[in-house]
This record gives C-alpha cells, sequence and structure tokens, in this order.
C-alpha cells in the first residue's frame, strides 16, 4: 500500500473545531483494517533497529498507535496527560498550540536517563505539543530522544521549533 493511499483516506473536516481550522480526521484511516496494518509496519520498520525502551505518547490522539507501537518495539508505554490526570507526581509544561493554551504533564519516575525514547503524537502543526512534551522529557534526564508523528501539516513548518539532531518522522504529509 503507497503512501498516497494512506494519505487520502484521511479525512478532511474543514472549519473544526473552530473556524479556520482544517481538521485531518485519522479516523477515517484507523477504521480500516488494512490501512491501520500498513500504518502499524511502517512505524514498526522505522523504529526496529532504534532500541527503544519506551514509547512515549500524548494525551489524546497520541494514545491511539503509541501503545500499539510500542508492544510490537517491546518497548513500555509512558502517558503524557493534560493536568489533573495522572495520580503521582508529576513535572509539567505549559505552551500555545494551533488553537488555544494547554498544560501537560509526565509521572516524575515514568524515564530515566538510560531510556531510549520514541516521543509519539497523531499531528505536527505548530510544534507546540510537541516541543512541550520533549521538554518534559530531556527534564528527566533521557538523552536519546526520536520523534514521531503520524500526520504532519509541513506549511506550518513545526519542526524548525526542534534541535536539529533530533530524528523527526511523519508519515503523511500535508
Ligand atoms: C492536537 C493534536 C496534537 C496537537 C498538534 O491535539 O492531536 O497533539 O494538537 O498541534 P500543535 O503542533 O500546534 O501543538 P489537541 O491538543 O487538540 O488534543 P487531543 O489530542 O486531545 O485531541
Ligand atoms: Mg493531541
Amino acid at each position: 500500500m503507497s503512501i498516497e493511499t494512506l494519505t487520502k483516506s484521511v479525512r478532511n473536516i474543514p472549519d473544526f473545531p473552530i473556524p479556520g481550522i482544517q481538521f485531518k480526521d485519522i479516523t477515517t484511516l484507523f477504521q480500516s483494517a488494512s490501512h491501520l496494518k500498513e500504518l502499524s509496519e511502517i512505524l514498526y520498520d522505522l523504529y526496529k533497529e532504534k532500541g527503544i525502551t519506551k514509547v512515549v505518547g500524548i494525551e489524546s490522539r497520541g494514545f491511539f498507535m503509541g501503545p500499539a507501537t510500542a508492544i510490537k518495539l517491546n518497548a513500555g508505554f509512558v502517558p503524557i496527560r493534560k493536568p489533573g490526570k495522572l495520580p503521582y507526581n508529576v513535572i509539567e509544561e505549559t505552551y500555545t498550540k494551533e488553537y488555544g493554551e494547554d498544560t501537560i504533564q509526565i509521572h516524575e519516575d515514568a524515564l530515566n536517563e538510560d531510556d531510549v525514547v520514541l516521543l509519539h503524537d497523531d499531528l505536527l502543526a505548530t510544534g507546540g505539543t510537541m516541543v512541550a512534551a520533549y521538554n518534559l522529557v530531556k527534564k528527566l534526564g533521557v538523552k536519546k530522544i526520536y520523534i514521531n508523528f503520524l500526520i504532519e501539516l509541513e506549511e506550518l513548518e513545526g519542526r524548525l521549533h526542534f534541535p536539529t539532531d533530533v530524528e523527526i518522522n511523519s508519515i503523511i504529509k500535508f
């Protein structure tokens, strides 16, 4: 299956959740068994040789493929969540995203300096969410971090907000 076929399976919703936003609805890709399997295999092939010990997924939409990818990579899964959801001690970052401001948190003992982390989310828009997540993972002492998105909105140039030595992969580009 080609990337073009995967790309065509993402539904565009104009003006959601607010006017001016072209929402990329990935549920139309996920609901197809063949498309979902292809996506999962692409993710596995990208990272199978990297020695990933933890996949870190960002609430909410990073929870779809994050755990599935962790299982395939024989890695653990760590959630980054919105405020008030994690029960133990957390560290947090506040950031500006495509539509509004938000804060994300991670358990203070979820990662350590020996971890090799794959940071995963569904979409790269401005990059605000993932930069905050990257900062959280760095604060926990992790030295090797890979970044992955299912979808990248290239014209927003979100990837320019990351250090140039960080490997950033996106599968579907708009
Ligand atoms: C969306 C999307 C990414 C982020 C991308 O999440 O799932 O996490 O925005 O935008 P950015 O690159 O400009 O930061 P959202 O905060 O809407 O929440 P959700 O995942 O819970 O739907
Ligand atoms: Mg999100």
